[in-house]
C-alpha cells in the first residue's frame, strides 16, 4: 500500500491532560482534587446530566470528602457564550479556584471557556476566539464525560455559539486543555440509543478528518486508525444494548483516540458544514457529521484514496485495490449511519433558501482549510442540495 505516512514532516505534539480510565475510576475523584491541590470547584453541567443522576454521583464524592462545590447546570446544546459568561460569574462570586465539567461535548467545551473567562478575569469570550487571543492559564480543570464521542475531555478545542451572530467560534489555546480527565465507561451507560448514535459517529467523523486532514500527524494517524477499529466493532453493541460495558469502555477509548487525532491534526469539511448547521438551528452536532461524512468522503475520494483504504482495512473491510477498499470505506459509512438510525437532512426541516448562508459559513470555518480536497462556497452549497435531494 503506498501510503504517505508523513514521518519526515516536522510536527510537535503536546498531550497535558492525565487521563484516569477505566470502569469505576470516577471514585478516583477525590484523590485526582488533591493531587491538583484544589479546594473548591465549580460543578460546570447540563439539565440532562442532573436528571440522569450523574451529578449526584459526583456531589457525593465531594460530600463524602468534605469537599465544598458549587453547580452550574445550565449549559444548553451547542454551549453558548451567554452560558460560559454566567458560569464564569457564577465561579466569581462561589470562590472557586477550579472546575470540573461533567457530560457531553457541550459542559467540557462550555467549562474550558470559562477557565479562559476566569484566567483574564473577563466578562465575555467573544475577544479570545481563535488559537491565539487566550494568553493565561486556565484554572484547573477536571473533565468527567458521560458521552462517547466529543473527545473534548482531553482536546484543547472548545467550540462555543457566539449567540449574537449566529455562528460557531472556537477558543483554543495551550492552556485550554484539561488537567486531568477521568474517563469512566460506567457513566456512560445510561446514554439513550439515539445519543449513543449520534456521538459514535461524531468519533468517527473525528477519527477520519483527522487522519485525512492535510495537516495530520503520525502519532494521531495512528490514534485514529485504532479509534475506527474500535468503533467498527462496537459502536453497532452500544447502539443495541446500552448496558454492553465492554462495548461502552471500547466506544470511550474510541472517542478519546479521536480526540487525541484531530486535536492534533484537524477536523475538515464535515465538521465546517456541521457547525454551520448547529449554529443556524441548533441541531445535534453529532447527527449533523453522520449525515454529510459519507458525503464529503465521496467528494474527497480522489484527493486521498489511499488513506481511505487504509480506514477501510481499519473498519474490518477486506479489498484487493486502494480504489476498491476507499469505495467500500464509503459504503460502510453510509450503511452505518442508517443501522444506527440516524436521520435524514431532509427530515431535519432545513431550509434550502439558507443553503447559500450555510455554505458561506462552512467556507469560513478554520477547519476548511484542512479539508483534503480544497472546498468553495459553490462546493459546499452544491453538496447541501444533493445531500438534501438525496433523502437518505
Ligand atoms: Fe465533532
Amino acid at each position: 500500500m503506498a501510503m504517505n505516512y508523513k514521518c519526515m514532516n516536522p510536527f510537535e505534539f503536546t498531550l497535558p491532560t492525565k487521563i484516569v480510565y477505566g470502569p469505576g475510576c470516577v471514585g478516583k475523584l477525590a484523590e485526582e482534587i488533591a493531587a491538583i491541590g484544589g479546594r473548591k470547584p465549580l460543578v460546570i453541567t447540563d439539565p440532562g446530566i442532573v436528571k440522569a443522576g450523574i451529578v449526584a454521583i459526583i456531589t457525593d464524592f465531594l460530600d463524602q470528602s468534605d469537599i465544598e462545590y458549587a453547580v452550574f447546570d445550565g449549559v444548553e446544546a451547542n454551549p453558548k457564550d451567554v452560558n460560559a459568561e454566567a458560569a464564569a460569574k457564577i465561579a466569581r462570586q462561589e470562590g472557586a479556584d477550579f472546575l470540573i465539567a461533567v457530560g457531553g461535548g457541550s459542559p467540557i467545551d462550555c467549562a474550558k471557556a470559562v477557565g479562559v473567562l476566569l484566567a483574564h478575569n473577563a466578562e465575555f469570550i467573544k475577544p479570545y476566539e481563535g488559537k491565539t487571543a487566550a494568553t493565561l492559564p486556565n484554572p484547573p480543570l477536571i473533565t468527567i464525560p458521560t458521552t462517547s464521542g466529543t473527545g473534548s475531555e482531553i482536546t484543547f478545542s472548545s467550540v462555543i455559539t457566539d449567540t449574537k451572530n449566529k455562528y460557531k467560534m472556537t477558543v483554543k489555546s495551550p492552556y485550554t486543555a484539561a488537567t486531568t480527565a477521568i474517563c469512566d465507561p460506567e457513566l456512560t451507560i445510561s446514554v439513550p440509543p439515539a445519543v449513543t448514535a449520534a456521538t459514535g459517529v461524531d468519533a468517527l467523523t473525528h477519527s477520519i478528518e483527522g487522519f485525512t486532514a492535510t495537516c495530520s500527524e503520525p502519532i494521531g494517524d495512528a490514534a485514529a486508525l485504532y479509534s475506527i477499529e474500535l468503533i467498527a466493532g462496537n459502536l453497532l453493541r452500544a447502539y443495541r444494548d446500552g448496558s454492553d460495558l465492554e462495548a461502552r469502555s471500547n466506544m470511550l477509548m474510541a472517542s478519546m483516540l479521536g480526540g487525541i487525532s484531530f486535536s492534533h491534526s484537524d477536523v475538515a469539511s464535515v465538521h465546517c458544514i456541521a457547525e454551520a448547521l448547529g449554529s443556524m438551528y441548533d441541531l445535534p452536532h453529532g447527527t449533523c457529521n453522520a449525515i454529510f461524512l459519507p458525503f464529503v468522503m465521496e467528494y474527497n475520494m480522489l484527493y486521498c484514496i489511499d488513506r481511505y483504504a487504509r480506514v477501510a482495512a481499519a473498519l474490518g473491510i477486506t479489498f484487493d485495490t486502494e480504489e476498491e477498499g476507499a469505495a467500500k470505506a464509503v459504503e460502510y459509512v453510509k450503511q452505518l449511519t442508517k443501522d444506527v438510525e440516524l436521520p435524514t437532512f431532509a427530515s431535519l426541516d432545513p431550509d434550502p433558501t439558507d443553503f447559500p448562508a450555510l455554505a458561506e459559513m462552512a467556507y469560513k470555518n478554520g477547519s476548511n482549510g484542512s479539508n483534503p480536497r480544497p472546498m468553495e462556497t459553490a462546493d459546499y452549497e452544491a453538496l447541501l442540495k444533493i445531500v438534501y435531494e438525496a433523502g437518505i
